[in-house]
């Protein structure tokens, strides 16, 4: 097990749920954390929570969709701490509908923050994490990495895409004998406040969105199953615990890896989709 103490993390969407989760977890192991996050107020909160409790933290507002703002973020991490040990690609959003229906703009604003920010992220760390000679990244996926259920292919997209990503960077990684390792978060309802994501959107992008009824339905009954989910903070303790173990996958519903067997099960059986 990796002693961690000391190293420095940064995490993106660290205001708010699984990556505030992250946050807290982290600096508990004795991390120095770098907080990044869009929205300014609950930004604010937790990195005043988290220096009240005298952790070494420091709070960059950052929109990882742009790569100027991913370097800047990079640039701010060590500028205050010298280093970087850990990234955690974590900021993402949502929106619901049909395929056929979803607008250019629904696409290009989920897969700026879901897909595009954690390649930035990987670029722009991946090259620091190696100078300071050991580290770690994750990125958050979502079981949605792992199954395309009805009325969410935008982010369906994205997070396969991420998977994909983190997968081929932690072979590559290992190829290279790197001393950076990789792992991909993949939760399933988590309660937190993923289903208000649209209060990040620019106005002109909200109003390219399109609302259907499918889209409303699905976003309905994932707002009442989330608000069941899993407490946010249970979830980075097993995030740290992949930093520290060199585990690839993290999950946080393994039962649900049962869809995702039947899933490929299909394939060779007889080519099927299960629709879900
Ligand atoms: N909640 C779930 O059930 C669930 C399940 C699977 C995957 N995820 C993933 O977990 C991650 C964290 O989401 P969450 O559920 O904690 O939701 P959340 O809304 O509570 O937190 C997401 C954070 O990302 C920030 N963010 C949004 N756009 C950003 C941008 N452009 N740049 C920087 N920060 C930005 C938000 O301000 C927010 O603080 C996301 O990638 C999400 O897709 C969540």
């Amino acid at each position: 097990m990796r002693d961690v103490t000391g190293w420095v993390a940064v995490v993106t969407g660290a205001a708010s749920g699984i990556g505030r989760g992250m946050a807290r977890s982290f600096t508990g192991a004795g991390m120095k954390v770098v907080l990044a996050d869009i929205e300014q107020a609950p930004l604010d909160a937790t990195t005043a929570e988290l220096a009240d409790a005298g952790h070494e933290v420091l709070s960059v507002p950052t929109d990882v969709s742009s790569l100027e703002a991913v370097e800047a973020l990079a640039a701010s991490a060590v500028e205050r701490f010298g280093k970087v040990n850990v990234l955690c690609n974590n900021a993402g959003v949502g929106t619901a509908g049909p395929v056929q229906q979803t607008s250019l703009e629904d696409w290009r604003w989920t897969l700026a923050i879901d897909l595009w920010g954690p390649i930035y992220g990987c670029k722009v760390f991946l090259p620091l994490i190696e100078e300071a000679g050991e580290g770690h990244v994750n990125s958050t996926a979502s079981m949605a990495g792992l199954l395309a259920g009805g009325s969410l292919g935008a982010y369906n997209v994205a997070k396969h895409g991420v998977v994909a990503l983190m997968a081929s960077l932690a072979r590559d990684l290992r190829i290279a004998k790197s001393p950076v390792t990789a792992s991909v978060l993949c939760p399933g309802p988590i309660n937190t406040n993923i289903v208000r994501s649209e209060r990040n959107r620019p106005a002109e992008s909200l109003a390219e969105h399109v609302d259907t009824p499918q889209g409303e339905r699905f976003w309905q009954m994932l707002t009442d199953s989330l608000s069941h989910g899993m407490n946010p903070d249970e979830v980075g303790p097993m995030v740290l615990d992949a930093v520290r173990t060199d585990k690839f996958w993290v999950l946080t519903h393994p039962d649900m890896l049962s869809i995702v067997v039947d899933q490929v099960e299909r394939i060779g059986r007889d080519q099927s989709l299960r629709v879900f």
